[in-house]
């Protein structure tokens, strides 16, 4: 386990690039750092191996304050995975992932079983990879070499620097998927960077937020989705991705903005051509001050037609509408004691404004099932 107590670090005795960190990661533990470019986490991740010296405060690696230990020997206890890799172009795949193996004193044929088994692990086989060079493989294919040299020594601890950051969606999503499962089984303690709110809520146990060098916001992710601690963390998040029940999510945030609409004063052939251009079967009706007035749909006019009139005369005076204000809930429960699926939603002083439709229902309620599910199998 790692712990944090006040930790800083000052760069050219003036630049505070991590101010009074605090921060406990339990045994076992995969915590994702994130947050924008330049707020700290590079810097926090390499004084846990002491590739940078703190200027304040101590960090504790399995009960030991490491500035007792001697750097080397407290590296090679610790995994540790950059971006770009950083294979040795010079040695084989099996020598590239017994490179710290070697330096503990491992005989020839411990390093070869040891390679082995972790070729293995990802599914890349050892007698098709062992012998090949760096060079030979495919990024992600290298950046999973990455992954299995920091495991080689079987270190408790695995620090990992935007280890997938230089992969394409698919071989990125791939690798976050493979870390999972080797996690499930390892159970290692690891320390993991990325800018990518996506990958961080697919992997991470705990989220660390961080900002200008502090820590925003601690929290597992769907707690994080459900309680970001302020407008920062929202904004990081991204709106989109928040968990909202039906009662917190208002109407303006999910309705169509711009419903197809026709003045109360046209004519029904003139709703009909709008209607066929617009691929719509019902239009919202108001008057010259974008009031709302009523809806008509195809089947009205196909039933007034023959009158002469205009679609104002088709409307029967009642209109049914929500308010900017209501919560998506109100909305459906509108919606379902009028029996439509659609409901116009208007100001304060009657206008339009949109029209909340059951495929904007249907997303807010995917998205919400989504990360609930997510949720539950963690
Ligand atoms: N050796 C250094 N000397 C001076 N300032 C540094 C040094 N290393 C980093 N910094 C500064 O400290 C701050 C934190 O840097 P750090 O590399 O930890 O950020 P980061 O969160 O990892 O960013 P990124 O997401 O871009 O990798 C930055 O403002 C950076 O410019
Ligand atoms: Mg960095």
């Amino acid at each position: 386990m790692v712990i944090f107590e006040h930790v800083s670090k000052v760069y050219n005795d003036r630049y505070e690039a991590v101010k009074d960190l605090s921060l406990e990661i339990a045994g076992g533990e995969l915590v994702t750092l994130i947050g924008p470019s330049g707020c700290g986490k590079t810097t926090t991740l390499k004084m846990v191996n002491r590739i940078i010296e703190p200027t304040g405060g101590t960090i504790h690696v399995n009960g030991k304050d490491i500035r007792e230990m001697d750097p080397v020997q407290l590296r090679r206890g610790i995994g540790y995975v950059i971006q770009q890799i950083g294979l040795f172009p010079n040695m084989t795949i099996a020598q590239n992932i017994t490179v710290v193996g070697k330096l503990l004193g491992w005989s020839k044929q411990k390093c070869l079983e040891r390679a082995e088994e972790l070729l293995r692990l990802v599914d890349m086989d050892p007698a098709v990879y062992l012998e090949r060079f760096p060079k030979e493989l495919s990024g992600g294919q290298q950046q999973r070499i990455g992954v299995l040299r920091a495991l080689a020594a079987e270190p408790d601890i695995i620090l990992m620097d935007e280890p997938f950051g230089a992969l394409d969606p698919i071989t990125r999503e791939q690798l976050q998927g493979e870390l999972k499962k080797l996690q499930e089984k390892l159970h290692k303690t690891i320390i993991f960077v990325t800018h990518d709110m996506d990958e961080a809520l697919k992997i991470a146990d705990r989220i660390v937020l961080m900002r200008d060098g502090e820590v925003v916001q601690v929290a597992p992710p769907d707690e994080m989705l459900r309680n970001p601690a302020d407008e920062f963390v929202i904004d990081f998040i991204g709106k989109n991705r928040l968990l909202r029940s039906p009662d917190e999510v208002k109407v303006e945030e999910v309705m169509i903005k711009n419903p197809v609409t026709i003045e109360s004063n046209r004519g029904l052939a003139e709703a009909l051509e709008r209607m066929r251009k617009r691929h719509v079967d019902s239009l919202m009706v108001v008057d010259q001050q974008e009031r709302l007035r009523g809806i008509v749909t195809i089947k009205d006019i196909q039933t007034g037609i023959h009158k002469k009139g205009s679609v104002g005369d088709l409307l029967d005076g009642a209109v049914v509408g929500v308010q900017v204000g209501q919560t998506v809930r109100e909305a459906v429960y509108t919606m379902a004691e009028h029996g439509i699926g659609y409901l116009p939603v208007i100001d304060e002083t009657g206008k339009l404004l949109g029209l909340m439709t059951r495929s904007s229902l249907v997303d807010i309620l995917t998205d919400v099932l989504w990360y609930s599910r997510d949720a539950a199998k963690q």
